[in-house]
């Protein structure tokens, strides 16, 4: 659902199923909570959300923990080896039964037909901590952190450098839903979902492919890279073959915008997509990223649960 239908659960899937309006919604009551810190009231007070991970997790797991917490709410963290849905238990009935004891799952998945199974059966908002297609939340997280440093990101330009792999895909979907630039530098043979780009491309989106990282980061306030090898990638070393010239160093960010910033969601590779000068340096803000994890989530759990 769209979140703008009330007899829907607001889920949270994808940038490209939430309307505008609603993720700079979210966006706001993120710095809000940002703002108010431990202060902050508990909103979600006896509300309860169940955490199922198919694949490992640092930062997703302790800080929808830890956000959820914040925010007065309880919650379950399940792994997916653990429950039975890992010896077959369909995803449909893991959904309706994890319905009547939860108020919301998030699911981190390798495969995003089970993120969109369980919304299909759920009747309580379900919200993508990360597909194999794509990773909205730690979006919303990074352009928090962009707005913080260079104000509002409509208009402005985002490098994207390496694998076209999930995080671009939420990049690109977030360049339609804030209206800003974005350029991906990307080798052909790993060049991000194509259906992707052509729907922000319809949505009003400026998105400019290349496979050139100096013409990518050129004016850029905001370069962004990611691993190379993703969790589920089975092919490391032809990866790493063809992203060679991709990495993000002291070079490549010299030659975008003066003030630019350096992202990461992490788990980073110093020496492979990221110079250890460039995410150590001063111009690095993977963690403020990762700490804003924690009130976009804030900000996401508020409006899929609120009234
Ligand atoms: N960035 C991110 O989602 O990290 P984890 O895999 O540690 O959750
Ligand atoms: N692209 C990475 C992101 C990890 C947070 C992966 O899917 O493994």
């Amino acid at each position: 659902g769209t979140g703008n239908n009330d007899n829907q659960p607001r889920h949270f899937l994808d940038l490209a199923l939430i309307e505008a309006p609603v993720l700079r919604r979210i966006l706001d009551q993120a710095a809000r909570f940002k703002r108010a810190g431990r202060s902050a009231a508990r909103p979600l007070a006896g509300r309860s959300l169940a955490l199922i991970f198919e694949k490992p997790s640092t930062r997703t797991r302790v800080s929808f923990e830890m956000a959820m917490r914040g925010l007065g709410g309880d919650v379950v963290m399940l792994s997916s080896r653990e429950m039975q849905i890992g010896r077959g238990e369909t995803v449909a009935d893991t959904a309706r039964v994890l319905s009547r004891y939860v108020d919301a799952i998030m699911l981190r998945t390798d495969r995003e037909a089970k993120l969109r199974e369980l919304a299909t059966y759920a009747t309580v908002p379900v919200i993508n901590g990360l597909t194999e297609r794509s990773h909205p939340c730690q979006v919303m997280a990074d352009v928090l952190t962009f707005e913080e440093r260079h104000g509002p990101i409509s208009g402005q330009t985002v490098a994207w450098i390496g694998d076209g792999n999930n995080m671009a895909k939420s990049w690109i979907e977030a360049a339609a839903r804030f209206g800003f630039r974005l350029n991906l530098a990307c080798p052909a043979e790993l060049r991000p979902d194509a259906a992707a780009v052509a729907w922000a491309e319809a949505a009003g989106a400026n998105i400019v492919l290349t496979e050139d990282p100096d013409a990518a980061v050129a004016d850029a306030r905001c370069v962004v890279t990611d691993t190379w090898v993703s969790m589920g990638d089975d092919d490391a070393e032809r990866r790493h073959n063809l992203l060679a010239g991709f990495q993000v160093n002291e070079r490549l960010m010299a030659r975008a915008s003066k003030d630019a910033i350096f992202m990461h969601c992490l788990p980073a590779h110093r020496g492979e997509e990221v110079s250890a000068g460039v995410i150590d340096g001063p111009q690095s803000v993977v963690f403020d990223e990762a700490e804003n994890r924690l009130y976009a989530q804030q900000g996401i759990l508020a409006w899929a649960l609120g009234g």
